[in-house]
This record gives C-alpha cells, structure tokens and sequence, in this order.
C-alpha cells in the first residue's frame, strides 16, 4: 500500500513537471517566456524602437520586415545578415539582393544596444530581435499580430555565396518561386501569403525594368505609368511603391496582382493562370484570411533551421562575432 502511493507520487510529480516545461515551449526549446524572467523590459524595449523609428520613416517598418526574411532565407534565422565584413566573414550584406537595397541595420543596433541597456547585460540575441522587430513592424503598419516564440541564437558565419543562391530573385517565374521556397520548408501558400508582405515598401528600377518593357502579363497603362519612373537606360535606383499604399498593411498588394498591376515580376507570376492564382483570389477577397495566414507562416519562416541550446551565441554587437 505504501509502495504503491510513493509510486503513484513520483509518476504524478514526473507527469506534472512534464507538463509544466511542454506548456510553454515547443520542440526547438523556444518560448514566448523565454526572457520574461532575465528581462521582463526586453520587448516592451524592442516594441517602442521599432514604433519611433516607423514613426519617423514609414517605410522602416518594411525594410525591418524584409532583414528577416533575408536573415531566414540564408541558414536559418540566425542574424548571419547583420554581420560586417571581416577578414573570416563574408557579409551577406554585398550579396546580390541585399547590396544596395537591404536597409534598417542601425534600427537593429539601436534596439540591440537599448535592450542591452535595459537588461543590464547582453541577454537577448540579434536572431531574436530581428524575428521581433519584424512582427512589430507589421503592427505599427497596421496588419497582424503574432506570438513570436524566443530563444534564438546567433551565428558565428555568414555566407554572401549561399545569400547569392538562396534569397529568391524578381526575375524567377512560378516554378523557381516554389523551389525556393519549398528548399526552406515552405509550401505554396507560404509563398503566396509572405509575398503578401510586399503590401509595405518600395522597388527599385532595376528590380522590376524587365517586368515593364519586356514582359507580356502586365497593364499596358500600368507598365506605362512605371516607366515614366524608370527609363530603359539609367534611373536604377528609383523607387516605386510596391502597391498604391506602401505604408498599410493591406490587401491592395492582391488587389493589384488580380488586376496584373503587380511591380516585380516575380509578384505577376503568383497570379499569371498558374496553380497559385486561386489563392491570390482568395486573399484579394477576404483580408481577415491574409492577416491569419500571414501570422501563421511568419511563424513557419521565424522557426527555419535555428540555433538553440548551446549553439552559436548571443552576440554582444549584431555587427561582430564575440571575441573570446
Ligand atoms: C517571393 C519572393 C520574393 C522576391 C523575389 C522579393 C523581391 C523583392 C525585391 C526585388 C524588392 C525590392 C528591393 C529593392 O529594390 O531594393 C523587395 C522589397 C521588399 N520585400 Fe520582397 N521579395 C520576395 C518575398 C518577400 C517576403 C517573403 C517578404 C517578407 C515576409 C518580403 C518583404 C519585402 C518588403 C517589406 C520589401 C520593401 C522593403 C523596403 O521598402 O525597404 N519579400 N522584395
Ligand atoms: C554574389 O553576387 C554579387 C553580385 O552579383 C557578386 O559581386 C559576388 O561576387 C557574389 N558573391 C559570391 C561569394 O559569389
Ligand atoms: C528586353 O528583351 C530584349 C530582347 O531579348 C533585350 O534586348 C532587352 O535588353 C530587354 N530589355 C530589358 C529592359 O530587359
């Protein structure tokens, strides 16, 4: 009798502490807790950065969402894009679709260097603050908002070849556009919704001047109207909106695809009567859908290949590795 309670006791106290650490967090050790006890003002800190500086540039919040993506599309989200160049780092920041075009690097320095401040020491990782300031960009623009699990760390390399190859380019039709982003275990909806991101920000001419002189599936006054902005020789950093509101987070992006008003070609090509047309429809039409798919695959791209535990490290500058 007494055997069997202290059995039943230490099953029931096993079964209750395997509780305990499975409810806030999930298969890679992350949590949304995770610095809620080594430093509750960690993303309050964060939160308040990236509101001041939308509300002195609007279009940050856009620039901080897109270092994300470029930080997850190459190995992971591990803020190997924040890293200068170094005599053993080859910075992704001059890979091909970053150079002259990737911005908000200082934003990142101001909040890694305010949260430091706060917490007293260098606690939170680049990864993780990059992966915040991108939902919280979304919501000072008014789209979703998301729970962002924690716990990232951050990479000690950084490779401009694999940025080269890995980030997907404006010139790829449908099918380049899927294997991209099935290579990082996302599926065609992924592709569909996160491309809804480009409801913020801006293009360059260079980006999308193949699209509006040589490309077929284009509005003839549409593609008229761009190029009075970006002229076939010269211009190449001239910047259009990538949909007619580039400061709200709305489904005019989808809008404007339905309408073949789309800037890039690779946005055109997500509805050009292939397989994905169907859910550019379906987002055109019911933005409560666009917010929640959104929400849900900026989680799946937040998660991609991280380094946790006792991998990598947390940086005490987003720009350089620490010296030890
Ligand atoms: C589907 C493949 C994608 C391609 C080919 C692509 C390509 C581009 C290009 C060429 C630009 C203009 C850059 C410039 O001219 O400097 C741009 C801007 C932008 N992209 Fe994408 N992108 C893609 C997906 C995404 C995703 C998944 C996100 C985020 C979830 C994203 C977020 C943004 C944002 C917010 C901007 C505006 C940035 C700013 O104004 O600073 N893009 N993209
Ligand atoms: C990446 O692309 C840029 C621009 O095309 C090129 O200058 C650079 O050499 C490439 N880097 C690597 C490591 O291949
Ligand atoms: C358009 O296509 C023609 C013929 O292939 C090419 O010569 C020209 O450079 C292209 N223009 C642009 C802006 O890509």
């Amino acid at each position: 009798m007494q055997k069997m309670n202290i059995i039943s006791f230490l099953f029931i106290f096993v079964f209750l502490m395997f509780s305990i650490v499975t409810a806030s967090t999930d298969d890679y050790g992350l949590s949304t807790k995770y610095y809620d006890r080594v430093c509750a003002q960690a993303l309050p800190t964060i939160k308040r950065v990236v509101e001041d500086a939308v509300a002195q540039e609007r279009r940050m919040g856009a620039s901080l969402l897109r270092l994300h993506f470029h930080d997850c599309f190459v190995n992971g989200c591990d803020a190997s894009i924040l890293l200068d160049q170094t005599s053993t780092i080859d910075t992704e920041k001059n890979a091909a679709p970053n150079v002259n075009s990737a911005r908000g690097f200082e934003v990142i320095d101001r909040i890694k260097s305010e949260v430091d401040k706060i917490c007293g020491r260098p606690v939170v990782s680049c990864a993780d603050i990059l992966t915040v300031a991108a939902r919280d960009s979304v919501v000072a623009l008014g789209g979703p908002t998301w729970d962002v699990k924690l716990g990232r760390r951050d990479s000690t390399t950084a490779s401009q070849v694999t940025a080269n190859v890995t980030i997907p380019s404006p010139f790829m039709d449908l099918p380049a556009l899927i294997k991209s982003f099935e290579d990082q275990g996302l599926d065609e909806e992924d592709l569909v919704v996160l491309s809804g991101a480009h409801t913020l920000g801006f293009a360059q001419c260079r980006t999308f001047r193949r699209h509006i002189y040589n490309d077929s599936n284009i509005d003839p006054a549409f593609a008229g109207q761009l190029r009075t902005n970006c002229p076939q020789v010269g211009g190449d950093s001239n910047l259009v909106p990538l949909d007619p509101t580039p400061s709200s987070f709305d489904t005019r992006y989808f809008n404007n695809l339905v309408s073949k008003r789309g800037v890039l070609g690779s946005d055109q090509a997500l509805f050009n009567g292939g397989e994905t047309d169907e859910l550019v429809s379906k987002y055109n039409e019911n933005y409560e859908e666009f917010f929640k798919d959104f929400a849900k695959s900026m989680i799946k791209m937040g998660n991609i290949n991280l380094l946790t535990g006792n991998r990598g490290q947390i940086r005490d500058n987003c720009r350089r590795i620490n010296s030890q």
